[in-house]
């Protein structure tokens, strides 16, 4: 079905892995329309309820996007190329189901950007990250000058983007750019586990709370009128009256993503 991704549902997480491992899961436009369709699938298939990006191989999550695909793009192609990224990732982040970047290794570039775009990221403790498009006479221009700057503040994200400078994943830790270290061997099963988590609460709910964070970054939105009308939205459903009747007859709540 995919060209680029390998994807498996299990208990309703579907793991999504980038499969160019021999070019370090670099994103050409191939992997880019495959992202664009994998988000179609989380949002429309009932069965999956949440899902995480990681990379094929041990080294690299995405070495950024393919360098060899900028050859001789004129600027209005650039700007083309820069509009597509934007959009996949603009995705991905407005997804009302959470997706989750398990970084297994390096996050340049567009896999950096990448990584952003998801709704909270895990890294292996080999995960390196960084915006070394400077090296190449170019920008971050998959969302990462913006995405950057709103997770690890403007002095750190100026830094790392004039630089070139990759940080570790202690150091990504400590900037609030990744919310867990784990060894690469236990990545995959820690993300899994906050995902299954997550896939036991009210599923509009968690699809309000993604709506209502991602319009902190939203200009047209006032991001506290969201929450309002986000939360009343939840008093119309099934999963609110569950919730509040299984709380008061002391019982685990069953939801039914209604
Ligand atoms: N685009 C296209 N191909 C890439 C790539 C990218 N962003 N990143 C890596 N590759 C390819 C390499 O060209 C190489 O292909 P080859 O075997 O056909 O020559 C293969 O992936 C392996 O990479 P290599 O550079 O040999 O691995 P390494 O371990 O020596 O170095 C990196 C790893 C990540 C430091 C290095 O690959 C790198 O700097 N990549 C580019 C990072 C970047 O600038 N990203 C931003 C792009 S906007």
């Amino acid at each position: 079905m995919y060209q680029t991704l390998v994807t498996q549902l299990e208990a309703g997480v579907l793991a999504v892995t980038i499969n160019r491992p021999e070019k370090l899961n670099a994103l050409n436009k191939e992997v880019m329309d495959d992202l664009f369709s994998v988000v179609t699938e989380i949002e429309t298939n009932p069965e999956i309820k949440s899902a995480y990006i990681t990379g094929a191989g041990p080294k690299s999550f995405v070495a950024g996007a393919d360098i060899s695909e900028f050859v001789g793009l004129s600027q209005q192609e650039a700007a083309e190329l820069a509009r597509r990224g934007q959009n996949v990732f603009s995705r991905i982040e407005r997804c009302s189901k959470p997706i989750v970047a398990a970084v297994n290794g390096f996050a340049l570039g567009g896999g950096c950007e990448l990584s952003m775009s998801c709704h909270f990221r895990l890294a292996a403790e080999n995960a390196r990250f960084g915006q070394p498009e400077v090296n190449l006479g170019i920008i971050p221009a998959y969302g990462g000058t913006q995405r950057l700057v709103q997770l690890v503040g403007k002095g750190r994200a100026l830094e790392l983007i004039l630089t070139g400078n990759m940080i570790d994943a202690q150091t990504a830790l400590q900037w609030g750019l990744v919310n867990h270290v784990v060894p690469q061997d236990e990545l995959l099963a820690k993300t899994r586990s906050l995902l299954e988590l997550i896939g036991t609460k009210a599923p509009l709910a968690v699809g309000h709370c993604i709506k209502a964070a991602n319009a902190v970054y939203d200009e047209t939105q006032n991001g506290f009128e969201t929450e309002v009308s986000s939360f009343a939205a939840c008093f119309g459903t099934e999963d609110m009256r569950e919730g509040t009747s299984a709380f008061l007859e002391k019982r685990k709540a069953q939801f039914a993503g209604k």
